[in-house]
């Protein structure tokens, strides 16, 4: 009994808060500012989800009711958000949600977090490195006149549709992932200033062409937003739905500003802004941008443009945007750099997720030594950098794509759980940011959630269910034995 009671122990709050304010050379480096954090919420935000993946929903689901299914997944996201912010400014400490489970629901389900974290930001990265391969691709065709061979950047399990051939490695997903990881290790502000700078260009990009676009836009094709229903959820509001748990892809990365608390400067005031500022202006960005994308093209052009949709943006503007066939190059180089940044931060996020769990000793301690210069977990960005690269080469990226959607929203419903729990077992704790209205907002969080997860189908439910199970084996076989909390 006292076996099974052991299981749900929990990390104190007060633990976590010493921690969290100790300093010294093997603890991580308190060098990100309030705007630092913003940029790190747009930089991992911003990426395949919106490029992609709008017009896969458009075309395939939602038609233009893809507007709706961006504010739906908008408002899931936001009440999750309002959540990890409580956590976040309450235990300013590395790890996300798998800290804060940690507190409120013991170990055993922290463990389960942490272990479901690797399929948000582990195969999150590999998703993105993935696509920028496709993209990389488009660049050299475009302006070198070149492509990589398809054997090189495919995955086994990919064959071309136009010549029969099989894919093999993809090796671009993998240079992108090596380059990135090396900047990690050579230092979080290094990396922070990069990933500003690309957020800055590629905000830049989607503003110009929801600006651009504007004029672009037919009437004809917004006449009817939520085209009729085709069977099962092809169009009318199942679509829609069904959208919602596509494009919820695009919002996955603001929690990933949470696994930076431990490097925040004032995490009670750089939380709060790099959460949920970083989700209200991708917000406002993503549904004006779905609108004019769904109205420059017809969202019938979306569902014949192949089952990537990667050329989707760069198709709507040469096609109909006459005079601009300029802008549709600097959009693939922008997106190209977006990408990067997203990589960058989703990379971030998992080392120190792996960070937290070997400090508490649930795995190997390798992942948790610090460099002594560079003051980064060096070893465990390059562990991880082997693992997701062994994903980008080999697995097709709309697997691991709807995994990382999935994985994303359990760790949204644990933590807006783990915030109702909190605030009975510890009431009187010191909270800098208290979410509003507890518990109809986390309520509200898990509800949106669920019904998204109900809504990616049940290959996606079984592949978590997969993924979980391994993650029991691999707990009661190593990490239950070197718990530290034991
Ligand atoms: N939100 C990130 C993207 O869309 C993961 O690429």
């Amino acid at each position: 009994m006292s076996n099974i009671k052991s299981l749900f122990r929990r990390k104190s709050i007060t633990k976590l808060q010493t921690e969290a304010a100790a300093e010294g050379e093997h603890t991580l480096k308190r060098t990100l500012g309030s705007g630092s954090l913003l940029a790190l919420g747009v930089g991992a935000i911003i990426g395949a989800g919106i490029f992609v993946r709008t017009a896969s929903a458009a075309g395939n689901h939602a038609g233009p009711g893809v507007i709706w299914s961006y504010v739906i997944a908008g408002i899931g996201c936001a009440f999750a958000g309002l959540c990890y912010v409580e956590f976040a400014a309450m235990i300013p400490i590395a790890g996300s949600a798998y800290t804060y489970s940690y507190a409120t629901m013991g170990e055993l389900v922290a463990w389960f977090i942490g272990w479901d974290l690797i399929l948000e930001y582990a195969l999150g990265a590999a998703t993105v490195a993935i696509a920028w391969s496709e993209y990389l691709n488009k660049l050299c065709e475009a302006f070198f006149g070149f492509t990589i061979p398809y054997a090189l950047c495919h995955s086994p399990f990919q064959v071309s549709p136009v010549t029969g051939v099989h894919g093999l490695i993809n090796l671009p997903a993998i240079f992108i992932l090596a380059v990135l990881s090396l900047v990690l290790i050579r230092g979080t502000k290094e990396s922070a200033n990069i990933n500003s700078f690309i957020v800055i260009v590629k905000v830049a990009i989607v503003l110009a062409f929801i600006g651009l676009g504007w004029k672009f836009i037919n009437p004809i094709n917004h006449a009817v937003i939520v085209p009729p229903n085709e069977g099962g959820d092809i169009f009318g509001w199942s679509g829609v739905f069904r959208g919602a748990g596509i494009v919820f892809f695009a919002y996955v990365g603001f929690d990933a500003v949470s696994t930076a608390a431990q490097e925040a400067k004032d995490p009670q005031k750089g939380m709060p802004i790099g959460i949920l500022g970083s989700l209200a202006f991708c917000t406002v960005l993503y549904i004006l941008f779905s609108y004019v994308l769904t109205g420059i093209a017809n969202y019938r052009d979306f569902s014949n443009i192949g089952p990537g949709h990667e050329a989707a943006v760069a198709y709507a503007v040469s096609t109909y945007m006459p005079g601009y066939a300029w802008f549709s190059n600097l959009i693939t180089l922008a997106i190209l750099a977006g990408f990067s940044s997203v990589i960058l931060v989703m990379l971030l996020g998992q080392s120190r997720v792996f960070f937290s769990m070997a400090n508490d000793g649930l795995l190997p301690k390798v992942f948790s030594e610090v460099h002594p210069k560079f003051r980064t977990p060096a070893k465990a960005s390059a562990l991880l950098f082997l693992f997701v690269a062994v994903f980008a080469a080999f697995i097709p990226g709309d697997i691991v794509g709807d995994m990382t959607s999935i994985g994303t929203l359990f760790a949204f419903v644990l933590v807006s759980v783990g915030i109702i729990i909190l605030r009975r077992t510890d009431p009187n704790i010191s909270r800098p940011f208290r979410t509003p209205f507890v518990p109809l907002v986390p309520l509200l969080g898990v509800a949106v959630c669920v019904f998204m997860i109900y809504h990616l189908g049940w290959e996606n439910w079984a592949r978590l269910f997969g993924w979980l199970v391994i993650g029991f084996i691999v707990y009661f076989s190593y990490s239950i034995k070197r718990s530290k909390l034991r």
